[in-house]
């Protein structure tokens, strides 16, 4: 799997992952069981790229635990949803505290379940002001709604047509300070943005593994790390500013 210390040497300081886990549901459903044992063994795989982000240093990383489309799924299925994510917080909640992660839930929370909006405000408060891995589970997220809740924010405020800006736009979102992503994960061999995060994703490196969600592990993180630092960024430009990382490589101060 090549050299990993290197990745730890080399990712830069404010790296933003985000990862669409996908494939709970054929992995399961390849073994004889519910797609409901799919989305359980993805615990696993959530604990692996925490640590794994934690390992190789990276900032921030943005989880997609349910979309506002997900409410179309069977009932039972959405109902088992919400009970397992709530358990992840009780399972997982003090751990990530000990470990100083801070944990933020971003989503509408109106139509989230009592019990469970209860642990997400626990979790939240618990670990607010700790400063190792920024660790966001998008939870009845959708990026669509989440501008849609943004400019209602903004429309209330009545300002002057011309003086709204982008920053005014990232100014109303949920959290404003949860910053663009640098590098999207999709597992399970689908090459879709699914309504995850849009405004965030403008410029983000997009990395496709052919691994179902409860299979991912440390090193399908430092796979995704190792293709995201054979990118050359240009954010729209022409020259080509060298990707940090790789700079950082190969000694090249310009
Ligand atoms: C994209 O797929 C959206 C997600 C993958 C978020 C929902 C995630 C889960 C239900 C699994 C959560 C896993 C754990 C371990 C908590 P989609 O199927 O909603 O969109 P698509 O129809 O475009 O593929």
């Amino acid at each position: 799997m090549g050299n990993q210390s290197h990745l730890i040497e080399t990712i830069g300081p404010d790296l933003h992952v985000a990862a669409i886990m996908d494939g709970n549901g054929r992995w399961a459903t390849s073994r004889g069981l519910e797609r409901t044992a799919g989305h359980a063994a993805g615990e696993d795989a959530i604990t692996a790229i925490v640590t794994a982000a934690e390992r190789y240093r990276v900032a921030e990383l943005s989880l997609f635990a349910f979309s506002t489309e997900n409410w179309n799924r069977p009932v039972a299925e959405v109902e088992f949803l919400m009970r397992f994510n709530g358990r992840l917080i009780d399972r997982h909640g003090q751990d990530y505290h000990d470990r100083n992660i801070r944990v933020r839930y971003l989503g509408e929370r109106e139509a989230i379940p009592d019990d469970v909006r209860r642990k997400i405000g626990w979790i939240e408060e618990l670990t607010g002001a700790n400063s190792g891995l920024k660790l966001n589970f998008a939870f009845n997220h959708g990026g669509r709604a989440e501008l849609a809740t943004a400019v209602r924010s903004i429309v209330r405020e009545a300002p002057d047509p011309s003086d709204i800006t982008e920053s005014t736009i990232q100014a109303h979102l949920q959290f404003s300070d949860i910053p663009d992503v640098d590098l999207l994960i999709r597992t399970s061999g689908e090459y879709r943005i699914s309504n995850f995060m849009l405004w965030r994703l403008a410029y983000a490196e997009l990395v496709f593994l052919d691994v179902y969600w409860p299979d991912f592990r440390d090193e399908h993180l430092a796979e995704a790390l190792r293709i995201y630092e054979t990118r050359t960024r240009r954010f729209g430009e022409i020259s080509p500013e060298p990707h940090l990382a790789i700079a950082a490589a190969v000694g090249d101060q310009g």
